[in-house]
C-alpha cells in the first residue's frame, strides 16, 4: 500500500504542509513518497492507493502546474477508480480562496472516480494554512495524512 503526495510551493509553505501529512501517513503504517510538482510524473499514479495533491492558492484556485499535472492524468483515466484522494492548499490570507483551491482538487479527483473523506471537525474539505503553517496547521495535515491511511487500509480489506 502506498500514498503519494504531489506539491506545488514556490515559497516552501505548501511544502512544509506535505511533508506533515506525509508523517501522519508513515505513522498509520503506510507507505509514503512526497513528490514536487517539478519531479512528479502521472506515470506514479497507478502504483499509487492514495494521491493527496497540495496546492499554493493562485487566484483562488489550484496553480497552473497542478492543474498541468492534473490535464496530463488523463492518460490513467479510469485507473485511480475507487483509490483514496485527498487535498490540501497555503494561501495568502483568510477568506482568500484556500476552500476553493481545496475543492477545485477534489473536484478532479472526483472525475477520477477517487473516494475522497471528509471530517466533521476543522477544516472539513482538507487542511488550509494561511502563509507558513503554524502548529495548529501541521497538525491538521498529519491529521489528514493519518485519515488517508486509515481508509486506503480499509478499502485493502
Ligand atoms: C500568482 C499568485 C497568486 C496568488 N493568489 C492568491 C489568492 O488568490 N489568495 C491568497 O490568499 N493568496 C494568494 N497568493 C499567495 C499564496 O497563496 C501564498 O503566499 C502561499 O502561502 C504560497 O505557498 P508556497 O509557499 O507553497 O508557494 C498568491 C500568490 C501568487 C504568487
Amino acid at each position: 500500500m502506498k500514498v503519494l503526495i504531489v506539491y506545488d510551493s514556490r515559497t516552501g509553505n505548501t511544502e512544509k504542509m506535505a511533508y506533515a501529512v506525509a508523517k501522519g501517513v508513515e505513522a498509520e503504517g503506510v507507505a509514503v513518497e512526497v513528490k514536487k510538482i517539478d519531479e512528479a510524473s502521472v506515470d506514479d499514479l497507478p502504483m499509487a492507493d492514495g494521491l493527496i495533491l497540495g496546492s499554493p492558492v493562485y487566484y483562488g484556485l489550484p496553480s497552473g502546474k497542478l492543474k498541468g499535472f492534473i490535464d496530463a492524468s488523463i492518460k490513467y483515466h479510469g485507473r485511480l477508480d475507487g483509490k483514496v484522494g485527498a487535498a490540501f492548499a497555503s494561501s495568502g490570507g483568510t477568506h482568500s480562496g484556500a476552500e476553493t483551491t481545496v475543492l477545485a482538487l477534489l473536484e478532479a479527483l472526483l472525475i477520477h472516480g477517487m473516494v475522497i473523506q471528509g471530517t466533521s471537525e476543522g477544516n472539513h474539505y482538507g487542511p488550509a494554512s494561511v502563509g507558513a503553517p503554524d502548529n495548529t496547521a501541521i497538525e491538521t495535515c498529519t491529521k489528514l495524512g493519518e485519515r488517508v491511511a486509515r481508509l486506503v487500509k480499509k478499502l485493502h480489506d
